[in-house]
Parts: structure tokens; sequence; C-alpha cells
């Protein structure tokens, strides 16, 4: 029975992280996964790898589609949501995975629009997600989580020696917002957390490396990366790492 099932959302999920997420989750008995990808040609590639996947009993993929490039209402969120997954009353675990990474470029040559496309998929769309799934995550048969997916790049305590470019600034804008999330929900008992995957084999982590003159590939793979974040994500509570910017070890990360 679908409504029995524990619901994980996962947004960004044809590719990279998302997909690895995604099938991961997949495979666990009673298990709903709703994934967003942006347009049909994500919805044939999504469709396409989940074939391969043994299905846990009673697990079932249900597909959204949402395009952060532009801010999206959280009550049009809510409507697209309910008409593709309409048997779904509650949602468990929020992961905001989609995230787009522009050029590493120094401060200085940051342009307004780098800022803003940044700014719309890895800040504003999360915070938009979570506003639209928050009544249906507040009905969550255990505890309510919010996993947003940032990066190391975001932090500015430790930031990298490396140009992060409009990314860095719209990941850390993000953390932010994550932290504030889980200061203002302790009442709901809301569980939520920054996670960094590590630095991983896929479109985004070939993309910095290649924008920091690195010619090997990122160090971590799809599999390493989403076994230790489902890790970190099962083992969530308000007590370890709600409030917190976490690496997909298990390690704390400074803002
Ligand atoms: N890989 C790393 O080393 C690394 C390190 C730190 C943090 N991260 C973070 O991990 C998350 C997943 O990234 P990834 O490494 O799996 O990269 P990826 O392979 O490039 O996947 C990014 C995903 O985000 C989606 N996305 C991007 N822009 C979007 C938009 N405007 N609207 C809707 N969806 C959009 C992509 O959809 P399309 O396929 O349609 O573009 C894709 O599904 C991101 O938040 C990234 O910042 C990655």
């Amino acid at each position: 029975m679908a409504d029995a099932n524990t619901v994980y959302v996962v947004t960004g999920a044809n590719r990279g992280l998302g997909l690895g997420l995604t099938k991961r989750l997949l495979e666990r008995p009673d298990t709903t996964v709703v994934a967003s990808v942006r347009n049909q040609d994500a919805v044939a590639r999504l469709k396409a790898e989940v074939e391969t996947v043994a299905l846990g009993e009673n697990s079932v993929l249900q597909i959204v589609e949402l395009d952060f490039s532009t801010a999206t209402p959280p009550e049009q969120i809510t409507q697209s949501f309910s008409a593709a997954a309409s048997t779904v009353a509650h949602v468990d675990v929020l992961i905001c995975n989609a995230g787009y990474a522009t050029s590493m470029i120094p401060a200085l040559e940051i342009s307004a629009a780098d800022l803003r496309t940044s700014f719309e998929v890895n800040t504003i769309a999360p915070l938009l997600v979570f506003q639209a799934l928050w009544p249906l995550l507040q009905k969550s048969t255990s505890v309510p989580k919010l996993a947003v997916i940032s990066s190391s790049v975001g932090s500015i305590a430790e930031q990298e020696p490396l140009p992060g470019g409009a990314y860095g600034a719209s990941k850390a804008a993000s953390n932010w917002l994550t932290k504030a999330l889980h200061n203002q929900h302790e009442a709901d008992g809301l569980v939520a957390f920054a996670l960094h995957p590590g630095w991983v084999q896929t479109r985004a982590g070939d993309f910095v490396a290649k924008e920091w003159g690195f010619s090997d590939s990122p160090p971590v793979t799809v599999e390493d990366s989403v076994r230790g974040m489902l890790n970190v994500i099962d083992g969530a509570t308000r007590e370890n790492v709600s409030g917190k910017f976490v690496s997909q070890t298990g390690d704390l990360l400074s803002w």
C-alpha cells in the first residue's frame, strides 16, 4: 500500500547523484521515490535507468517535472507534485539535490547573470520546494527530514584555495537557509542539514575538475557517495547532524 511506504523526494534525479540516490532507494522495500526532472528527455532517461533496478517489494517511482531555471511559486510546485504523485499523502525525506555549477572564476570576474543563475537553482529552488512540501513533511509517519545537497565550495570558514565562482556563494546562502529551517522548526521535530557529497565523478564534479585545471577525475565514485549520503540521512536526528554541515563520510564541515 503506497501510503504506508516511506516517501522520499529527490530533485534532479535523471543523472549523477540524484539518479544514484533514486536507484538505491528504490531497491529498499516499501519505499516511494518522487523524483523530479526538468523535461521529457530526462523522464525517459530516468525510466530507462530504473528498469535495471531490482525494485524492493511495494516500492514505486513517481516522476514530477520541475525546472528550477526560474523560480516556480511553491503553490505551483505543490500542484505539479499532486498531479504527478496523487496517491502520496505524506513525505518523510526531502533531498534537494538538483544543482548547477557555473564557472569556477575569481570573485572579481563573477557576473550578475552568473550569480542569478546559480542562486535560482542552488539557493531559491531548494527553499521553494521545501515550502511547497512542508505540509506533506509535517504528515511524515516518522521524523521529517530535509537534506540539502551542498558543497564544501560553499564553506565560508574553510574556503577552498581555488575559486568557487557564483556557485560557492549560492551554496553558502543555501546553507544559511538550511540552518534557519533547523532553528525555526525545532517544535516540529524537523531534521534539516546541509550534506556535502564528496568530490564525485558526475557531470558537475568533472566540470569543476576541468575548471580547476585537474586532468584526473574526481576521487569519489557515485556509488560510494550515495552509500555514504544514505548512511548519514538514515541516521540523521535533531541531536547529531540537524542544523549542521556534514559530509558523506559523516564528518562535520565548518560553515
Ligand atoms: N559532483 C560533485 O563533486 C559535487 C560536489 C559537491 C556538491 N555537489 C552537488 O551535488 C548535487 C548533484 O550534482 P551532481 O554532481 O549529481 O551533478 P550533475 O550530474 O550535473 O546533476 C545535476 C542535476 O541537477 C539538475 N539540474 C541542474 N539545473 C537544473 C535546473 N535549472 N532545473 C532542474 N534541474 C536542474 C540536472 O538536470 P539536467 O540533467 O536536466 O541538467 C541534474 O539532474 C548538486 O547540488 C551539486 O552542486 C556535487
